[in-house]
């Protein structure tokens, strides 16, 4: 039984090691804001989850602009027990920087993507933003000078305004495109500073049209911004006479926009979430990681725009498939975990129940074998006091007691008073073995403990097979009729004393006179 209980352990050992295998990364990422762009960065960090050698587990907060909030939320992804922060920090500010010295000390890593900050990180990964000012201040010099070719008349206007200077693309981006504008002849640069947004890019730029000089280019950090920057354009009915250009590129947004003429240009800003699932997977298993990780993008102007937004809009349906096949197969995971459990229950309450059959067998058994036992004592305790039959015949009654070997012990003794006390007694059929007990000095349970002890049989027995011995005797040697014979020895019927000597002996009183 015990080697059973240890076979079932060692099988639920082995099935629970099978389901704990490998336990996802879980990946916490603190995104600053909301936006296309973004939700695009999420889509694809969640659909790279299974994609890989180890599986991860994201979790996204979304800080709607508010540094203060990140903050928070970086605390409190640390506190659900993540083993590794993504963050986008909304701000290089001390809050923030902060809650990320706090997640680094408590031994999680840091990744910052897209945004970086003056406090410690493990790695970095994002578009390369100087790279993205100065390529597209690049293509504003090609439009600049496009543009000193038809009009002579004065200096082009080229203005930027930037995104949030608190946060290092908008810090970098300015950086490159101020370098392409530098030592360009004939324009006039202006940098205006913003905050991201597409009512701050229309104000600006409503105050400039406003001033009577009209910018003839105006570059904005983002696709958002410039959308504010047409809506001024539109609003002040100058639509068609300013240029302007902006940064992400993302499908429904800066693409649409150069391909409804809106702008003239974008710049598709690499979103990557796989890759930075990747990152994360290396940093986590121990494996060899750069810690800056740029990623380059490209113009996007009204020449390749048709042929990026088509690539774009089929990349990113891909991506919702995957996230939809995901999904379905996290469902079907969850089911098969559940049945799996369901399954090893079931084995286990088998199994308990094998083990309880063969127990309750087991205690089955044994009682009736004690049942047995204790009937088998019963019939012949019943035998003993009801003076009933037995079958089983013992040397030292077979012998009659002139025949006694010696020399004489004291169960011989014993023996050869009950033989005689039986003699005395047979022909009585009422005959009770208290009352040879009586006779021999002894209780009733003295008398068969010792009459068992030294024949083996009961006195109920030795006194039937005393009985039946005498019936043979009488058979051969007198002329008495077996009628007679089976009342002289103390049977209670001829046709019980008939039977009884059949058994005995293997044939019939009647045969044994005929022999005669
Ligand atoms: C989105 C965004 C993008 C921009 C990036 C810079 O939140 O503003 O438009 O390219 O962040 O970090």
């Amino acid at each position: 039984m015990r080697r059973i209980l240890l076979l079932l352990i060692a099988a639920l050992v082995a099935l629970t090691s099978c389901t704990d295998s490998r336990k996802p990364y879980r990946i916490g990422v603190a995104q600053c804001s909301k936006g296309r762009w973004r939700e695009k960065v999420n889509q694809e960090m969640l659909a790279a989850q299974h994609l890989y050698e180890h599986d991860v587990k994201v979790n996204i907060a979304n800080a709607f602009d508010d540094s203060a909030l990140q903050a928070h939320q970086i605390d409190s992804l640390a506190q659900a027990g993540i083993d590794l922060l993504v963050v986008a920090p909304n701000e290089d500010t001390q809050v923030i920087n902060e809650a990320i010295a706090r997640v680094l000390s408590a031994g999680i890593p840091v990744i910052c993507f897209d945004r970086k900050t003056s406090a410690d990180y493990t790695a970095f990964i994002g578009g390369n933003n100087v790279e993205a000012g100065l390529i597209v201040g690049q293509y504003v010099a090609s439009i600049v000078r496009d543009m000193s070719q038809q009009a002579t008349n004065g200096k082009t206007m080229v203005m930027e305004i930037t995104g949030s200077m608190n946060s290092t693309p908008a810090q970098e981006r300015h950086r490159g495109f101020a370098e392409a504008m530098e030592g360009l002849s004939g324009i006039e640069y202006v940098c205006r500073q913003s905050d991201w947004s597409s009512d701050g890019a229309c104000r600006i730029v409503t105050d400039q049209i406003q001033t009577g000089r009209l910018p003839d280019i105006v570059f904005c950090h983002n696709d958002g911004m410039a959308t504010g920057v047409y809506k001024a354009v539109v609003e002040q009915g100058v639509e068609g006479r300013i240029k302007i250009l902006g940064i992400d590129g993302m499908p429904g947004e800066g693409l649409e926009y150069v391909q409804f003429g809106h702008q003239v240009g974008t710049y598709f800003y690499p979103t990557h979430g796989e890759k930075i699932i990747r990152l994360a997977i290396d940093i986590l298993s121990g494996k060899p990681f750069e810690r800056d990780n740029p990623m380059l993008g490209f113009v996007v102007t009204p020449e390749n725009v048709d042929l990026v937004a088509m690539e774009s809009t089929e990349l990113m349906r891909q991506n919702d498939h995957m996230v939809t096949i995901q999904d379905k197969l996290e469902a079907y995971f969850g089911l098969y975990n559940t049945q799996r459990k369901v399954l090893i229950g079931s084995f286990v309450c088998i199994v308990l129940l094998i083990v309880a059959v063969i127990m309750i067998w087991r205690a089955y058994v044994q009682t009736r074998r004690a049942i047995r036992q204790r009937q088998a004592l019963n019939i012949e305790e019943t035998l003993f006091y009801t003076n009933a039959d037995s079958r089983i015949l013992r040397q030292v009654f077979e012998t009659p007691p002139e025949g006694t070997p010696e020399p004489r012990s004291q169960d011989t003794i014993f023996a050869e008073s009950l033989n005689e006390a039986i003699r005395k007694n047979m022909s009585n059929p009422n005959l009770k073995m208290e009352d040879l007990g009586e006779e021999m000095g002894l209780s009733r349970v003295q008398l068969y403990r010792k009459v068992k002890a030294i024949t083996g049989q009961t006195p109920v027995e030795l006194l039937r097979q005393m009985r039946l011995q005498r019936g043979y005797m009488l058979l051969t040697t007198t002329n008495l009729t077996v009628n007679e014979i089976a009342y002289e020895v103390g049977f209670g019927t001829p046709g019980y004393f008939s039977s009884c000597f059949k058994k005995q002996f293997g044939k019939y009183p009647t045969d044994v006179r005929a022999e005669q």
